[in-house]
């Protein structure tokens, strides 16, 4: 396996012209260099070459854009706009999202090396589809009447109803892994549900969400709505969870990140939602059809190259197709074409960074340093470009380094068990994470009750990773606090009240 020497597919008009437009912070429906005037670099992972400059927003920016929101929230145009005007400016939304699609996959693709048709037919897809599933919940959140019981006095009589309210001023920080995709999850519904916002995408890939801030616009989203603010997680982020002015906190990222965000909220009780990390198990029994066991195995862990909080990390075979499994993801694994995600042969990608690569290095050297065994794989290929080989490693310990934390590569251990479910739930649940799971087999009623005993948020049977709009998404235990997407993350943006009044 090498890295494809082709020539990367040249990227279109639309992308070379956004790229080389300056990149500033929108905020209150206008572009503005950063307060200090500083700027910070973004690469091109497969390269490391410097593609583009954006603003280095922080404190002071932070401050303008909360304010701006605010404004917008309180006596702008978003305070009187009917649900349904929202509704249809949300789709538009959608549709603009949809109508750029290749020039926004080739930025997605360039920024964070993931494979143009991964990003074209995967995040921009699923981005456009979210503002659209979204905007029909504009006009159907609503509240309910209650019947109550209570006594007060002889012949009082009351009627009683809530009323979901938009949460207020919502600050949102969003990863480097999925980026135009994890805007899309966190706008979509906060814009439904009423809010403004400030978002801060992540430092190594904010291209796409400043383009699609433009397209906000485009869609007449009011000025203040949506303020997009880049910069660092340390300050800009920061800010931005400590800001008294910000109502509620979204957050997708690491667990260790997510708990400074839950102290900055403390002082003044934001409300906080949290999508982190995770260590997903992947369970093949033996009666599983291996030969979709195997390649989904295989895509439970590769896809994203391993970039992906619900990857499947942790494959457990029965024993009696343990070594059919692993052999089998391993020969998958080997043939995994790696390049430039705008190379058009290129089915794996580089890691988003320098950090991450040292990071995935660091966990398959502590993995060799305990004893595992790489069947294929088990290191980085020579830069330029942060590639690392497809790995899969066997003759691993429950206590390794590598078998209990999140690596975020496209790493994944094998372990063997013996067909005892008990055995095989308590290996799948000894983790700080509960995030998803996969279980592969042909026993309904197997499925169902490993299901029924496995803490997590996300449980796919004979399939994996399949993310749906209208699907909530999150986790148990240290994976975070909350759902994303379907008619779950709609409390992460709403108050409700509950109004009573006496009739006699
Ligand atoms: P990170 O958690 O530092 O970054 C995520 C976002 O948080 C970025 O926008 C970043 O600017 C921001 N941020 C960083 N420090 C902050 C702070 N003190 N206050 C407010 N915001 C802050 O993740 P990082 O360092 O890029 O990756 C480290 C590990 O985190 C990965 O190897 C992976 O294990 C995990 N991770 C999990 C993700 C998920 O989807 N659940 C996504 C990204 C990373
Ligand atoms: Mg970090």
């Amino acid at each position: 396996m090498s890295v494809t020497q082709t020539a990367a597919r040249p990227i279109g008009r639309p992308a070379q012209n956004f790229l080389s437009r300056p990149k500033h912070l929108f905020i209150n429906g206008r572009w503005q260099p950063a307060v200090s005037g500083k700027t910070l670099e973004v690469q091109d992972p497969a390269t490391g070459d410097t593609i583009a400059h954006v603003s280095a927003g922080d404190r002071a920016d932070v401050d303008l854009a909360v304010k701006a929101a605010r404004e917008a929230l309180e006596n702008g145009p978003w305070s009187r706009i009917t649900p349904s005007e929202r509704g249809k400016i949300i789709w538009r939304i959608g549709d603009l999202i949809s109508q750029h699609a290749d020039e926004l996959a080739q930025i997605e693709s360039l920024d964070n090396g993931k494979p143009f048709a991964v990003a074209r037919f995967g995040d921009v897809a699923l981005a456009a589809d979210m503002f659209q599933y979204m905007a029909g919940w504009a006009t159907k959140k609503h509240g309910t009447t209650i019947p109550i019981s209570v006594i007060y006095q002889q012949g009082a009589k009351f009627h009683s109803y809530t009323v979901p309210e938009p949460v207020g001023v919502v600050g949102q920080i969003i990863p480097w892994n999925f980026p135009l995709l994890m805007a899309a999850w966190k706008l979509a519904p906060a814009l439904a549900m009423g809010c403004t916002i400030v978002l801060k995408p992540a430092e190594e890939t904010p291209l796409s969400a400043l383009r699609l801030g433009e397209l906000l616009a485009e869609a007449g989203l009011p000025p203040g709505v949506a303020n997009i603010i880049t910069g660092n997680g340390e300050t800009a982020g920061a800010a931005l969870a400590a800001h008294p002015g910000v109502d509620k906190i979204a957050f997708t990222g690491s667990t260790e990140v997510g708990r400074s965000i839950v102290r900055a909220a403390a002082g003044d009780m934001k409300r906080v939602s949290l999508e982190l990390g995770g260590k997903s198990p992947n369970i093949v029994l033996a009666d599983a059809d291996l030969e979709a066991a195997i390649p989904g195995a295989a895509n439970a862990i590769f896809f994203n190259h391993g970039q992906a909080c619900a990857a499947g990390s942790r494959l457990y075979a029965d024993r009696r197709v343990f070594d059919q499994v692993a052999e089998g993801v391993a020969r998958y694994a080997e043939k995994i074409k790696l390049g430039s995600g705008l190379d058009p042969n290129t089915e794996m990608g580089p890691l988003v960074s320098q950090a991450q690569h040292e990071r995935v290095c660091g966990y398959l050297e502590s993995g060799r340093q305990e004893g595992a065994r790489a069947l294929v794989g088990g290191e980085a290929l020579p830069g330029p470009g942060y590639f690392v080989r497809p790995t899969v490693l066997v003759d691993t310990q429950p206590s390794m380094k590598v078998v209990r934390e999140e690596v975020f590569g496209p790493v994944v251990t094998v372990m063997p068990f013996d067909g005892l479910d008990e055995d095989i739930v308590k290996q799948a649940n000894e983790s700080i994470y509960g995030l998803a799971a996969g279980i592969w087999t042909r026993d309904i009623s197997k499925a169902h009750l490993l299901a029924s005993r496995l803490k997590a948020g996300s449980v796919w049977i004979n399939c994996y990773g399949v993310f749906d709009a209208a699907l909530p998404f999150g986790g148990y235990k240290q994976s975070g606090w909350g759902r994303e997407m379907g008619e779950a993350v709609l409390a992460n943006y709403t108050e409700i009240k509950a109004v009573t009044i006496q009739l006699a």
